[in-house]
């Protein structure tokens, strides 16, 4: 056994595999090490000494020290908790600790262990570093007073992302986490993508709230306030409840959407399912073409400033398609005000998402029309739950509601969406039918599902059409797959990206997972299997054959990539600065 090794921790003699940390193998014996800084597979720089045990005369910090033949190891002795507690108390004496009026009160990764090493006060006290809050950004809200430097964020942002917008600054007890030049969010690199928020174990890190502008619209009388909810939300939303993750609520959260005031509750499905009658016609159209090729799909606003910074020649790639929420949001305010005899300057369309870049997408001037936004507000999955727990609804309890008409129903391809593949999948379910010109039994493209992070396949189509396709998801894999394609390694007509790993389902606008129950659950696996029920779930299960669409083109867009479709449905990209 040359590749396992003899350790005994607090006594217990146990091998494990070469490599393996200290933190890990005593996880495995279920010896429970407090842990701050370290989220696996993002961030290893053991910075914060909350993990430290004793080997030897020495205390080492166990997330990053590697076990070795015959080590003795032991976590809980008196300098062991001595240390962790000086180092606590150390990031507490520099810390706002208004924790009762913070996001992240309850769900705080730096209360928990201060909690868990039963610090009633912190010794140390001076100054304090003075850091300012950043608000600039329509998505992301930084608050520094807040922040211990643990670097996770840095790690989320740099390493697994491969934006790099932000990183250590300064040094000594100047250090700060800041962007290049130390310039405003809204002013860098920031695809607001959000998983610097759900790496960061504080609430140093949050969405930029937008909860009382929508309290004033349902407040205003004079306004027709239509909601939408993307698939993702109701696969996440019951764990702001204490549901198990993947837990589907969707009627739940249609009966909460209703009592908190909203005039009408319509599904994004309809979006997405609009989104693929214009995407797949736009790819039959340039495969016929051989134009701008491969096809990269635009639903994922994080991706999509990803592009407009890093590989601006590539803009003409990307679909011309507004994402699902926008094309919803510009249909309500076009055929489904004129269905209903309603002034669209008195609709207000406020979209729920899993997503903190929707909220930057939102308010981009591209994406309006006749001087109005598509979507007038965007609300993360958390800041519905806070809706939802200010008024006090028992949201456990509730009975399952349907969602409105005419706009407000789709079908199981769109509720895929939400998961990685589920763009890719949703589009050949339509494009098979649409070029064979008959119905196809099998329905469900496995190929590209799954959490490989990019999942490469050929698919055929009936006419004999051969579409090399690619599905990633994470930046860091996109990345790797541009670069790949500019070295000329790889050539594909399709692509499908998601800017977080595992598409949609742990999107930055989504409950927040502590470090620990992320390494306990496989969070993606399990909101992917809800989606893919919800699915399974829905009698119509391919875009093309939801009625509401039919109508939709039959009664007001003509056929997809119409002139109308086109002014209504399609956008253009900016080249934006690389630095
Ligand atoms: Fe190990 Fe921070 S040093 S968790």
């Amino acid at each position: 056994m040359l590749n396992t090794i003899n350790i005994m921790i607090d006594g217990i003699e146990t091998k494990v595999a070469k490599g393996t940390t200290i933190l890990e193998a005593a996880r495995d014996l279920d010896i429970h090490i407090p842990s701050l800084c370290y989220l696996k597979g993002v961030n290893h720089s053991s910075s914060c000494r909350v993990c430290v045990v004793e080997v030897g005369p020495r205390l080492i910090a166990s997330c990053t020290l590697k076990a070795e033949e015959g080590m003795k190891i032991q976590t809980n002795t008196k300098k062991v908790r001595e240390a962790r507690k000086t180092s606590v108390e150390l990031l507490l004496s520099d810390h706002d600790r208004e924790c009762l009026s913070c996001s992240r009160s309850g769900g705080c990764e730096l209360q928990t262990v201060s909690n868990d090493l039963n610090i009633r006060t912190v010794t140390y006290v001076g100054e304090k570093s003075n850091q300012e809050k950043d608000y600039t950004s329509p998505s992301i809200y930084r608050d520094a007073s807040k922040c211990i430097l643990c670097g996770r964020c840095v790690g989320a942002c740099g390493t697994m992302q491969t934006v790099g917008a932000i990183n250590f600054a300064k040094r000594g007890f100047d250090t700060v986490i800041s962007t290049a030049f130390g310039r405003p969010l809204e002013e860098s690199t920031c695809v607001n993508c959000g998983q610097c928020i759900m790496a960061c174990p504080v609430g140093a890190l949050t969405e930029h709230e937008n909860i009382n502008d929508v309290w004033n619209a349902l407040e205003n009388t004079s306004k027709y306030v239509v909601v939408q909810t993307a698939p993702a939300v109701r696969v996440a939303l019951g764990e702001e409840f204490g549901l198990p993750v993947g837990t589907r609520v969707t009627g739940k959260m249609v009966a909460a959407l209703r009592k908190l005031g909203f005039d009408k509750v319509f599904d994004t499905n309809f979006g997405a399912d609009l989104t693929i009658m214009e995407e797949g016609t736009e790819l039959i159209s340039r495969l016929n073409s051989g134009q701008n090729l491969p096809l990269m799909t635009s639903c994922c606003p994080g991706w999509v400033k990803f592009m407009e910074h890093n590989f601006p020649d590539r803009l003409d790639n990307l679909s011309t398609c507004k994402s699902p929420h926008e094309m919803e949001g510009a249909m309500v305010k076009s055929y489904f005000a004129k269905k209903m005899g309603i002034d669209p300057k008195n609709i207000i369309v406020v979209s729920i998402m899993p997503c903190t870049a929707k909220k930057f997408e939102g308010a981009r001037e591209e994406l309006s029309n006749e001087s109005m936004q598509d979507v007038d507000w965007v609300l993360t999955t958390r800041e519905l739950a806070a809706m939802i727990k200010e008024a006090g609804i028992d949201f456990v309890n509730l009975k399952g509601e349907a969602f409105d008409s005419p706009i407000g129903e789709g079908s199981g391809a769109a509720v895929i969406f939400g998961a990685t593949g589920g763009v890719a999948e949703a589009a050949l379910r339509t494009v098979f039918e649409i070029t064979s010109g008959k119905d196809l039994e099998t329905i469900e493209y496995t190929a590209v599902r799954g959490m490989d992070g990019i999942k490469e396949n050929v698919i055929e189509l009936p006419n004999g059409q051969k579409i090399r396709t690619a599905v990633v998801h994470g930046l860091g894999n996109a990345r790797k797959l541009m670069e790949a394609m500019e070295r000329g390694e790889k050539t594909y007509e399709f692509i499908e990206v998601m800017a977080c790993v595992g598409g949609c389902i742990t999107g930055g606008g989504q409950p927040i997972v502590d470090a620990r129950t992320s390494e306990r659950i496989d969070i993606k696996a399990e909101r992917a299997k809800a989606i893919y029920t919800e699915d399974e779930a829905q009698t119509v299960r391919k875009s093309h054959k939801n009625p509401y669409i039919k109508a939709l083109y039959d009664e007001f867009l003509g056929t997809p990539n119409s002139h109308l479709a086109h002014e209504l449905l399609h956008t253009h990209y900016v080249k934006r600065s690389k630095f």
